[in-house]
């Protein structure tokens, strides 16, 4: 079976480059996605007109019913997956008026959650010897560097739990 990579969020920004240079790198099929067909169609095209050949696959990592039929997908068509680049994620603007709150929950919900739920689908269908790359944000450690040094500890420690993460 030839190997296969996925890249999720794709469609745009670094996702689509990460795909551009995976069809120029990795020795595999490589798989661009996007929760829209037609933004996803439109990049894979853009992409064609480089001379690059990647394939799709729709995928909102906010449906579990889109992450399970991937997951299902790759299972039945490769066996599993080599690569998974969890790249999605969604980002308010500076100067946006939403409060606080809400701009948590939304953030939280794709870029916490939903990278999580697409970890917990998909790392059973990693191949071994496979990678899976979780992208983040320095504002990642800007926030953490803001926590007690109890919290810090614990969000650091090798021990913590999904449960206790999650709470
Ligand atoms: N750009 C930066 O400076 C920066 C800095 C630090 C970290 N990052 C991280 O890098 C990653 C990519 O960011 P970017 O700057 O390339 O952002 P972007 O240009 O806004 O692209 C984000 C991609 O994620 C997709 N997406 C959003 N929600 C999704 C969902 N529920 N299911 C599937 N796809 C979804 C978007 O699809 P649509 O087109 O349909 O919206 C788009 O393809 C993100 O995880 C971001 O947090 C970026």
């Amino acid at each position: 079976m030839p190997k296969v990579a996925l890249v999720t969020g794709s469609n745009k920004g670094i996702g689509f480059a990460i795909v551009r240079s995976l069809c120029k790198q990795f020795a595999g099929d490589v798989f661009l996605s996007s929760r829209d067909a037609g933004r996803g169609t439109a990049a894979v095209e853009s992409l064609n007109s480089e001379g690059l050949k990647p394939l799709f696959q729709q995928l909102d990592i906010n449906d579990p019913e889109s992450v399970r039929a991937a997951r299902d997908f790759f299972n039945e068509k490769y066996g599993g997956l080599d690569v998974l680049i969890n790249n999605a994620g969604i980002a308010f603007k500076n100067a946006d008026t939403t409060p606080f709150g809400t701009q948590a929950e939304v953030t939280l919900k794709t870029n916490f959650f939903a990278t999580r739920d697409m970890c917990n689908e998909f790392l059973p269908i990693i191949k071994p010897g496979g990678r899976v790359v979780n992208v983040s944000s320095v504002m990642s450690s800007i926030a953490l560097n803001r926590c007690s040094p109890e919290l810090q500890a614990r969000f650091r420690s090798n021990d913590i739990r999904e449960e206790e993460l999650v709470g």
